[in-house]
């Protein structure tokens, strides 16, 4: 079909294979390749979804002019990097939540996005769901009154990715997926309570290392 979209993933770990899995269920959609590091990995995901490019280097990926959008299926603190080459190639992009693995790098995508008029999404599932629907809706139409204060908590025992005992090693490495609890699950309810309010301005923000970020694109060359 012409009028499909045509996407890359970038990443096909735990996440990414499962957005492979959806591309495949939806109308109007065609994934054209994907790239990860592991050769292996990404050769067989490619073959088994009759994917016709497997790459080991994103930029090949991006090197595709039928790609119009990319999926970011890496860990937090390569998302900046990727997820800027991507744009700055001229894809949209469709990001892995936490959006960074810091605010400066989030802010880069953003104005990058906003910079380059590119589209750029995040992946927050809980604000599409039926209950989050349905408290905006209530909230929206005033059933709630003015809404000035929020509060929300989440635990965690089981379900840590490679902690216990899925996934892989890599997801709890400091250098590239570090954040811990907040960046991981707590975001979706930073994310929530944010869109049900509003999303009113900002008025504190806590800076996070960046340093880290510049070590990355040094290794990358990007
Ligand atoms: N695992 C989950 O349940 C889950 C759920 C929601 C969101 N996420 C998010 O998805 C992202 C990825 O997590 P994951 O669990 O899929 O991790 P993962 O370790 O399973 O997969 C990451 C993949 O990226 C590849 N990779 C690493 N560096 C690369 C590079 N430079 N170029 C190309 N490929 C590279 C790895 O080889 C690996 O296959 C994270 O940001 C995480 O927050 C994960």
């Amino acid at each position: 079909m012409d009028d499909e979209i045509k996407v890359g993933i970038i990443g096909v770990g735990q996440v990414g294979k499962r957005h492979v899995e959806r591309y495949q269920q939806l109308s109007g959609v065609e994934i054209v390749a994907v790239a990860d590091i592991d050769q292996a990995e990404a050769t067989r995901v490619a073959e088994i979804n009759e994917v016709p490019h497997a790459f080991t280097d994103f930029r090949d990926l991006l090197a595709l002019d039928e790609i119009r959008a990319v999926d970011v299926c890496l860990h937090n603190n390569l998302h900046a990097p990727v997820s800027i080459a991507a744009m700055e190639a001229g894809k949209h992009v469709f990001c892995e939540k936490p959006i960074a693995g810091s605010y400066y790098d989030a802010l880069a995508m953003v104005e990058t996005a906003r910079r380059l008029g590119r589209k750029l999404g995040v992946q927050i599932r809980d604000l599409f769901s039926m209950p989050i629907k349905a408290a905006k809706r209530l909230i929206d139409e005033g059933y709630l009154g003015e809404i000035y204060y929020a509060r929300s908590v989440g635990v965690r025992r089981r379900g840590r990715p490679y902690v216990d005992g899925y996934g892989t090693h890599s997801f709890v490495r400091k250098e590239i997926a570090g954040g811990g609890a907040i960046f991981d699950v707590g975001v979706y309810d930073i994310a929530t309570m944010l869109y049900l309010m509003g999303a009113s301005d900002v008025k504190t923000i806590s800076r996070s290392d960046c340093a880290l970020r510049a070590a990355i694109v040094q290794e990358l060359g990007i």
